[in-house]
């Protein structure tokens, strides 16, 4: 018996062989977990846009309303907040869908507009540890180079502190350093320093402990001044003075910022936010900043104590009332919704915008969902879209006895995946997937 398992596991190799040759796929598109890949190719998150026309409209009318002000030049820059809601049972293509809606707004082709969106895959139990997932989807390396451009601006505004650091600077005869006597006449040099640590060390290079630490003083009083300018915080500018000033890879400041474990920043997301929207407007370029939250019922789980969902609901209603120039997509399920309405009408009345609503999937939406699988498998495409499916077996799939697996997405595509792997061995010549067939896969549920 076991020789004879051996036997047939053998053939597993033929199976990428048969389903070329009988199905015309190149693999088995279907997704196995049935849960949305996260960093998928722009291709596929393209080829598997959604299946419901409103779903379609909805998107559309929100990113249109989100770009507005960009497209316009309108006035009201800095109040632009709108909000969208994709709300769904587990399975039903929340993720799929805000993929979708990142996909879109980072491929559009517009000279005026380059929206700059952040995906953030779980809200955290602190409004703090969303912010920290923001900041950490930027990077800390680049999070430091945008720091200290900012602070090459704010010397090129303000011609005194900088004469004050290049006095400092080249006050004594230094060598082999950045700042020879002629150079410094131009002014112009702080510009070509990449980073602080360069700074002080062409600066500080045979020079007394003393003195040396004079001058990082110096350094840091301009630089949090420059940062609080930036964030109207003390606290969060002497965070970012931490985080540009710890040169080495890793920064505790950096460590505690992306993970939201900072005592005295409670209550400060609002600086924080408005001074990560600031970085990456005027230091990328962008002209928008579109937050994508996904799994947001996980807020109203039954593990977060209710005055934590109180603190955390109060805290991002005041950042949206606060800081309005960025804008959002929340996921949840209808259920969380619910709980977040009677916890916190003020923020339900906030985020309640617009509404993507994921349904379960009728024939012909499963029928398109089927089809657009089987195309990104497929190096031709062939008239038959579905096939080796057929419409009674599509039918099938949607005759379930458990309400809640009706319809849903996840259950019908990992459904999929097995009938595919299934008919490789055992449809006949010509057979299809079939009612027949689906059938017995069927039994179980
Ligand atoms: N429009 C769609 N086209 C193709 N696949 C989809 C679509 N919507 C959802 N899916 C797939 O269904 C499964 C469940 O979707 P997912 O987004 O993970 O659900 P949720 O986030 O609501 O729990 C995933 O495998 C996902 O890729
Ligand atoms: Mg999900």
């Amino acid at each position: 018996m076991s020789m004879d398992i051996l036997g047939k596991l053998s053939q597993i190799e033929n199976q990428k062989n048969i389903l070329k040759e009988k199905f015309f796929l190149n693999y088995n598109p279907f997704p196995k977990s049935g849960i949305a890949i996260i960093n998928e190719s722009d291709d596929i998150v393209s080829s598997l846009s959604p299946v419901n026309d409103e779903v379609v409209n909805t998107i559309f009318e929100y990113i249109k309303d989100a770009l507005y002000n960009s497209a316009t030049n309108g006035k009201d820059l800095d109040n632009k907040y709108i909000s969208l809601i994709v709300r769904g049972e587990y399975g039903s293509g929340k993720t799929q869908t805000l993929m979708y809606i990142k996909y879109l707004l980072q491929n559009l082709k517009l000279d005026n507009i380059r929206p700059y969106v952040i995906y953030i895959d779980n809200p955290g139990q602190k409004l703090s540890e969303l912010i920290g997932g923001i900041i950490s989807q930027i990077g800390i390396e680049n999070f430091r180079k945008y720091l200290w451009n900012i602070f090459i601006s704010y010397l090129d505004n303000n011609i005194d502190a900088k004469q004050e650091i290049l006095k400092e600077a080249t006050g004594r005869p230094i060598e082999n350093t950045f700042f020879s006597e002629q150079e410094t006449s131009s002014l112009l040099l702080i510009e070509k320093i990449q980073n602080y640590k360069e700074l002080i060390d062409s600066i500080t290079i045979r020079r007394s402990a003393t003195e040396k630490k004079s001058f990082i003083q110096l350094l840091k009083d301009h630089m949090i001044r420059c940062f609080i300018e930036e964030s109207e915080s003390a606290v969060v500018a002497s965070y970012f003075y931490d985080i540009v000033s710890e040169t080495i890879g890793i920064s505790k400041s950096w460590d505690m910022l992306v993970t939201g474990n900072v005592k005295e920043l409670d209550k400060r997301e609002v600086n924080i936010l408005k001074a990560i929207v600031g970085i990456v407007q005027k230091q990328l370029g962008y002209t928008d900043f579109i937050i994508l939250i996904d799994e947001f019922e996980e807020i109203t789980a039954e593990r977060l104590k209710k005055s934590d969902v109180d603190n955390y609901l109060r805290n991002l209603r005041l950042l949206i009332d606060r800081e309005k120039n960025w804008c959002s997509v929340f996921a949840m399920t209808g259920k969380a919704l619910s709980i977040i309405e009677s916890y916190s009408p003020p923020l339900a009345g906030r985020i309640k915008g617009s509404f993507v609503d994921l349904k379960p999937l009728n024939e012909a939406e499963l029928k398109k969902m089927i089809a657009n699988y089987l195309s990104i498998a497929r190096s031709e495409s062939i008239d038959d879209d579905i096939y080796p499916f057929d419409e009674s077996g599509i039918k099938e799939m949607l005759e379930v006895k458990d309400v809640q697996l009706k319809g849903s997405p996840r259950f019908i595509l990992k459904l999929c995946y097995t009938l595919l792997q299934r008919a490789v061995d055992e449809l006949p010549e010509n057979g299809r997937i079939n009612q027949t067939f689906v059938k017995q896969y069927m039994k179980v549920y």
